[in-house]
């Protein structure tokens, strides 16, 4: 049998051995189109490149291409594990033309692969074109020997495939395989075509023209080549069987799931391996692609993603957490061909983990309860839209998961009734802030919240991205379009901006757009802690609702704030060893090298306590240990002994900083924390402690600096030592003992100058 590895190896060798350049899949969460939530198709990657945007040193390329489809346009999950062909996660082979071969090559190389290296029985595959494309009918017959009756020409949509309203576009040509009459279904453009007899095996599209708006379509410079082959779906033709999740790679996992729970995959227990094995790659490769479950975008895909598998674990009968189980048989069959998986093992296995073990907290209720309210439905009915509220508010049962578990026996949700219950807790909670009366200008935050959700962080990891323009805000009010000498605030799907908060202050950067358009990002704050609100003056250009931006984090202020942030974190942990564990944090302000943290303490901290504590400090950033970040429980963070800040409001999940470790291997700082850090100690450069005062009584300040402006305040004090020095002509190592010698030789010169004083008179 050849194995879904081996597959893909040799398509890739294939097409590189005809020119190829091998191109490592881009991760999921899309770079270059921010209005897609994640890439769904190999040529995701390459769309600037079709349409002459964006120049690659080949001109022909093939790649094998991580996808998934669920959420945004294209969305299969509710399909999952009932059917023999829907995927959350799959990979997509592909070839590409950019303006290099067109329909004739494409044709034989496809042509090639398929019957004489792979040797695929020629008188089984049928194809498409689309209704209109003699020349591609006249190339099927020419190179592949295909009789006019297994060329389908096809008039719809199906075989004329376009990114989206606009962008690329062009006829297809589908290859199908038939499975054989055993399965009931008929070749494509049939009545029964939806039957399982013939699939669709791979998508040749000629790529010829770009759709600019609704009514026009330009011809492209370059015609060009996207072809896209689902991976699974080859590897059950070649493994001789018809279902994709009877492959390789899904029986590994599916094997590794009834090994867990000790029930088998069949029965009602099949459907749910199937969809605990689907689910476990379409988690395992988000969050190795920075994804981590939120309640907001991606992060609620995934959540989504989770819990519904989580959901079918328990009905396996698991008695423990699952998914993270499963993780090493996911590395073992994936982890040679997306090495991200191995470097990711650790988060990946975490994040299921801790997801799991919460989920199962209120899962069982939240099942008590929907039995009980759908006890009476027979089926053909339907569950009252505030009961799915419930679930999801109290719960935290995801919509599509009450659905899920409401489909085997034939009950729907009332969808309007569950919007109606999620917008009448929406209304509360905004009459609630307003009645506060904390923020006047809230309620312009709160309709823009509403109509878009929470800003989605990505600066963690990056500094620059690719956004679209959600709503500008002048003077208070929401505008479509934004003129040279506006000051605005910018709000956008997602950035990589930090945005005030927990101390540390805004990013700086650039947003640019258009033709070289661009302005500067003053700060980033944020409203009702989910929006980011870039402030922006704009110079030159319009900025509109709906355009797509580049945002570029200043990065060495970025980095100003990293150290001093870490380097925080440390003084705390080093003032408590010293002074006592009555030490907390009362307040505190992380600027560009720049700290100030405020702490309990009854007296003043004396010069011997503070150059131990800067000691401390900086012995920990020699030693440079690497900083580690992982997603728990706020108990369970504070379980494991990180300091939280009392009186201090925590989401559902919170980042656990830990850096360093003292004498005994403990490690020397545990902390919660949203803000951005080094990635190693040695990072921060030097602490240096430049004053220490009373801000109340019992709270104690201490200021200091970090990286480049510790060195310059030590330089400025340099300087000012040499001048001193210079005035009274010695060198700076004698000023001291100069200085003591000139102060006793004036008091000596008072002295007499008294006396003489008295003498005379
Ligand atoms: N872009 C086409 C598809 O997604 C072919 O790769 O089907």
């Amino acid at each position: 049998m050849t194995s879904s590895n081996d597959i893909r190896r040799s398509f890739l060798d294939h097409f590189a051995s005809a020119g190829h350049s091998i191109v490592p899949s881009a991760p999921l969460v899309p770079q270059n189109d921010p209005t897609l939530m994640f890439t769904n198709a190999g040529m995701v990657p390459f769309k600037n490149v079709f349409t002459g945007l964006e120049r690659r040193p080949y001109s022909t390329a093939v790649s094998s291409q991580k996808c998934v489809r669920a959420g945004g346009k294209h969305n299969d999950l509710d399909n999952v594990g009932y059917t023999a062909r829907h995927h959350t996660f799959f990979e997509m082979l592909g070839n590409f033309s950019f303006g290099d071969y067109f329909k004739e090559r494409a044709i034989s190389l496809a042509w090639d692969l398929l019957t004489r290296e792979w040797g695929l029985a020629k008188d089984r595959l049928t194809v498409t074109v689309y209704h209109t494309d003699d020349e591609a009918a006249d190339l099927w017959k020419k190179i592949a020997g295909i009789p006019d009756s297994r060329i389908i020409r096809i008039a719809t949509n199906d075989n004329f495939w376009s990114m989206g309203d606009t962008g690329p576009c062009g006829p297809c040509s589908e290859i199908f395989w038939d499975h054989g009459d055993h399965i009931p279904g008929g070749p494509p453009g049939s009545p029964d075509e939806d039957g399982d007899r013939f699939v669709e095996i791979w998508n040749l599209v000629f790529m010829q023209y770009e759709q600019v708006d609704k009514s026009t379509r330009l011809d492209l410079p370059r015609p060009s080549i996207d072809t896209g082959m689902g991976l699974e779906r080859i590897a059950a033709v070649l493994q001789g069987v018809h279902d994709n999740y009877d492959t390789d790679t899904f029986r590994t996992l599916i094997a590794a799931s009834e090994d867990r729970v000790g029930r088998a995959a069949s029965a009602e227990a099949r459907a749910s391996h199937r969809v605990v094995a689907d689910h476990l790659r379409s988690a395992g490769f988000l969050v190795a692609d920075g994804v981590l479950p939120a309640n907001e975008g991606r992060g609620y895909v995934l959540r989504r993603i989770m819990r519904r598998a989580m959901r079918h674990a328990h009905l396996l009968g698991a008695k423990e957490p699952l998914m993270h189980q499963l993780v090493p048989a996911l590395i073992g069959t994936m982890g040679q061909a997306y090495p991200e998986l191995g470097r990711a093992q650790a988060l990946i296995e975490e994040t299921l983990k801790l997801e799991e073990t919460r989920f199962r907290q209120t899962l069982e209720r939240g099942l008590g309860l929907l039995d009980e309210a759908s006890a009476k439905l027979a089926s053909g009915g339907t569950l009252p839209g505030d009961v799915a509220f419930r679930l999801y508010d109290t719960y935290g049962f995801p919509y599509d998961l009450t659905e899920d578990a409401l489909r085997a026996r034939g009950i729907a949700v009332d969808r309007a009734g569950f919007d109606a219950a999620m917008a009448e807790q929406k209304k509360l909670a905004r009459a609630a802030w307003t009645g506060s009366g904390e923020a006047k200008d809230a309620a312009v935050w709160f309709d823009i919240a509403e109509a878009h959700g929470a800003t989605e962080f990505t600066g963690y990891t990056g500094l620059v991205g690719e956004a679209q323009v959600l709503a500008l805000v002048k003077d208070g009010k929401q505008v479509d379009t934004a003129s040279p000498g506006d000051s605005l605030v910018v709000i956008t799907n997602q950035t990589p901006f930090y945005a005030e908060s927990g101390g540390q202050a805004g990013d700086g950067g650039s947003i640019s757009w258009g033709d070289g358009l661009s302005a500067r990002v003053t700060d980033t704050r944020k409203a009702l802690g989910k929006l980011h609100l870039h402030d922006v003056t704009l110079t030159e250009g319009s900025l509109k609702v709906g355009d797509v931006v580049r945002l570029e984090v200043d990065a060495p202020q970025r980095g100003a704030h990293r150290r001093a942030h870490s380097a925080t974190h440390l003084l705390h942990a080093a003032l408590r060893r010293r002074l006592g564990t009555h030490v907390t944090q009362k307040g505190s302000y992380v600027g560009a090298d720049t700290l100030r943290f405020d702490f309990s303490h009854q007296k003043a901290v004396t010069p011997a306590e503070l150059a131990a504590v800067e000691a401390d400090v900086n012995a920990q950033v020699l030693g440079n240990r690497p900083v580690t970040t992982t997603l728990m429980t706020p108990d369970d963070a504070i379980a494991a002994g990180a300091m939280a800040l009392f009186g201090e409001k925590y989401g559902e999940e919170v980042r656990v900083l830990a850096m360093g470790a003292d004498d005994g291997g403990d490690t020397y700082s545990v902390e919660l924390c949203g803000g951005t850090h080094v990635g190693a100690l040695g990072d921060i450069g030097l602490l240096k402690i430049t004053g220490e005062s009373a801000v109340a009584s019992g709270v104690r300040r201490i200021e200091a600096k970090t990286g480049i402006a510790a060195r310059e305040w030590l330089n400025e004090r340099e300087t000012l030592l040499l001048e001193a020095a210079g005035a009274i002509r010695a060198r700076p190592e004698e000023v001291p003992a100069r200085v003591a010698a000139l102060l006793d030789e004036r008091k000596r010169l008072e002295r007499e100058l008294a006396d003489a004083k008295k003498a005379l008179a």
